[in-house]
Order: structure tokens, then sequence, then C-alpha cells
């Protein structure tokens, strides 16, 4: 895959507004009405998957954040450009790649100005999975990247550690899968050498997965 050529500010890579099929279009305003769960009531508007149909692969994270509820596009806050980064670092262009999310809509919990990520129940995650398959089955990609343990297991249908299954191919719905790490879980690590070493880590795993359908 070619090398992106993203703008950079500074350290970070802003990622571009990805041109997307106009079938992925069409679901994308159809799901901007999406009242489907409750979450809907909090969030302030859908966050669809954007990327090309037939993109060999997709990148699947939990939900979308505080940044992506405002911007309406997935993986664009602190977990997107760390992802931005690694998908440079390992040769992959964000615009080949179909990104998208378990859960559509932003679920958090307000304390005072702040809003704070609250994970997805199974219910929640079932009711969006009418979206997620649509996406499966209008982009059909080669390999299905779980990124993070809600997502793997909301596509393997079953409980997934991570560790476990680390460089294995799944079955995600008759689709090709790999699950890593979620770019946030890289954040959270205190040490900056032991999260610049999770880095490499991440960025050889998005290799490694690419190359199993290069
Ligand atoms: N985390 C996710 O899982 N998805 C996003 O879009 C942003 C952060």
């Amino acid at each position: 895959m070619a090398r992106a050529a993203h703008r950079r500010h500074g350290d970070e890579i802003a990622a571009p507004a990805r041109p997307s099929s106009r079938q992925v279009d069409a679901l994308a305003a159809k799901a901007k009405g999406c009242t489907r769960c409750p979450l809907y009531r909090n969030a302030t508007q859908t966050v669809f998957g954007e990327g090309p149909t037939g993109a060999t692969l997709m990148l699947v994270g939990e939900q979308p954040g505080d940044q992506e509820d405002r911007a309406g596009r997935p993986f664009v806050g602190p977990a997107g450009k760390l992802l931005d980064r690694a998908l440079v670092a390992a040769g992959i262009d964000r615009l080949d790649v179909y990104v998208t999310n378990v859960v559509k809509h932003f679920k958090h919990e307000r304390r005072g100005k702040r809003r704070l990520h609250k994970r997805p129940n199974r219910e929640e995650i079932d009711i969006c999975r009418w979206w997620l398959d649509l996406e499966l089955q209008t982009v059909r990609p080669r390999l299905v990247i779980a990124l993070g343990v809600t997502a793997a297991s909301a596509l393997a249908g079953r409980a997934i550690v991570l560790s476990r299954v680390r460089r294995k191919t799944m079955d995600f719905t008759g689709l090709k899968g790999m699950a890593i790490q979620h770019p946030s879980a890289l954040l959270r690590i205190p040490d900056s050498e032991a999260r610049h070493r999770a880095f490499d880590t991440f960025v050889a795993d998005l290799q490694y997965a690419a190359a199993s359908v290069s």
C-alpha cells in the first residue's frame, strides 16, 4: 500500500477527509437519524464509518470519543492521531482503509464540564451491530482488524482475550479477522519508554495484519 501523504501539524498528522463510496454515503445518511438504542439522546450526532468500498482493510474500534462526537468522524481525537501515526509508520495509507466503530454514538457520563467515556454494554453493541453488518456487507474487506477487546469480542461473537489471539486469524462472521490493541490503551501507559515499545509493537502488528492479505 502507498505511504500516506498526510498533512503534518508539528508531531500530529491530521486525518484527511476520506472519499467514501456512494453506498457508504447512503448508509451513513440513513444512520444519521438512528434511534435504535437510547445512546443517540446524549450524543451530538451519529459517527459513521468512512472509507472506500472494496477497501482491503477495515479497522473497527469501540465507539466514538468526545472529539469524534463533535466532529462526526471516527478516530480523529487523541486515539485517532496515534492510529494515524502508526498507519504511516506501518506504510498503510489511511485513505485506503475503511475505519469505523462497533457503536456509532458516543456513550459518556458528565463530570462537571467533562464528558467521560463509558463502555457500551452488550445490548447497545448488539443493537448497533445492524449498522456494522451493513458496513461489512457493503465494504467486503479482505481483512477486518478489531481494535481492542470490545470490537474483537463483538465481531467474534465470544469473549476475546487479546494476548491469546495475537497474530491469529479469526472468523468475523464469514470475514477474515484479526485483533490488535486499541490505540487508547497505548495512550494510557504512563511510562514513556513502555509506551514507545507498545507503539512499536502496535505498528508491527498492523504491518503483520496488512501483509497477511497483500
Ligand atoms: N475510540 C474508538 O474506539 N473509536 C473512535 O472513533 C475514537 C476513539
